[in-house]
């Protein structure tokens, strides 16, 4: 099979610099090397252009209500709807390099219309649920999966003029233990499944994804598996701009990409939030390029 490796060095979508540096990282710590040698045939396109922006980075501007950056996260995301389109058309793998998860906007949109029922499995410390009018921040990374639910501002929910993306019973979030209350609010009312921490300590990571692979398989035709690193224990992933104590572990979260691999559903991903800036010699980048081993099916070859 054919992967199509797309860097996003997006930062603009939250206020820690360094982001941007993520998809270098993670190439260097072998992405490519990794999947060859599991007989992938890998086509790595780079990065998507972004325009840089200057001393008003990281301020909220008034006319962009509540959301940091809207028009700069638009184009990106833009850009990156329509490539990722494009590798699909080609019948060749996605497989999306953050960048901060506000790329989740756009990765979503181009998937999704490739789809009649994409499935969503957001592997995150966060639900990333928030609109402009429940976000504490400002930060669009915060709000990637509610965008593809069609909620929004519709600079972001319009990207690939098509809306909503995805519904709320095909998702799942994994390893979730930061929700803000909107999010919850919102998670409630539309009853999205959500996995968090603590069914993951009682049931055990092994039983989550079995029960989440039977979830999600059961009414779509694609998933898409969007990572963010700080789902991981902040010990194992260090080099994340929001991290959360209380994490998945290392083996749970290649336990995990396993049973993905096994259950062969997985149509498109992105991993995401890699900060080098942050990180201890690039221990982050290195534990993602594992997970991308397992979750191309490392184990099983
Ligand atoms: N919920 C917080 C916010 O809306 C944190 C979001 C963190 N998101 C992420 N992709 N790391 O700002
Ligand atoms: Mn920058
Ligand atoms: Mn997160
Ligand atoms: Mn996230």
């Amino acid at each position: 099979q054919q992967i199509s490796i797309i860097g996003v060095p997006m930062d603009l979508g939250q206020t820690r610099r360094g982001v941007d540096m993520g998809p270098s990282a993670i190439r260097y710590a072998g992405i490519v090397e990794r999947l060859q040698n599991l007989k992938y045939d890998i086509k790595d396109l780079g990065n998507i252009e972004i325009s840089h922006l200057t001393d008003d980075q990281t301020d909220v501007n008034e006319d962009e209500q509540n959301l940091r950056n809207l028009q700069e996260v638009k184009e990106v995301n833009e850009k990156l709807a329509s490539s990722i389109s494009k590798e699909i058309s080609e019948e060749r793998f996605p497989l999306i390099l953050g960048g901060d998860h506000s790329i989740g906007i756009g990765t979503i949109a181009g998937v999704a219309k490739h789809y009649n029922n994409l499935g969503v499995i957001w592997f995150d410390a966060h639900g990333d649920l928030n609109t402009a009018e429940t976000s504490p921040t400002g930060n669009i990374h915060g709000m990637s999966l509610a965008v593809g639910l069609g909620l929004g501002h519709e600079k972001l929910t319009n990207i690939g003029e098509y809306t909503p993306k995805i519904k709320p019973e095909n998702i799942v979030i994994i390893g979730a233990r930061s929700l803000d209350d909107g999010e919850k609010d919102l998670i409630r009312e539309q009853g999205i499944k959500v996995y968090s921490m603590h069914e993951i300590d009682r049931l055990g990571m092994s039983k989550v994804m079995e029960q989440a692979i039977a979830y999600i398989s059961k009414n779509t035709d694609g998933v898409h598996l969007s990572l963010d690193l700080d789902a991981l224990n902040p010990h194992d992933a260090p080099g994340v701009g929001t991290p959360v104590l209380g994490g998945v572990s290392y083996r749970e979260s290649h336990l995990a990409m396993e049973m993905l691999a096994e259950a062969n559903i997985i149509t498109s991903a992105e991993f995401v939030e890699v900060n080098p800036i942050l990180d201890e010699r690039n221990k982050t980048a290195t534990v993602a390029v594992a997970l991308m081993g397992s979750l191309f099916g490392e184990k099983l070859t």
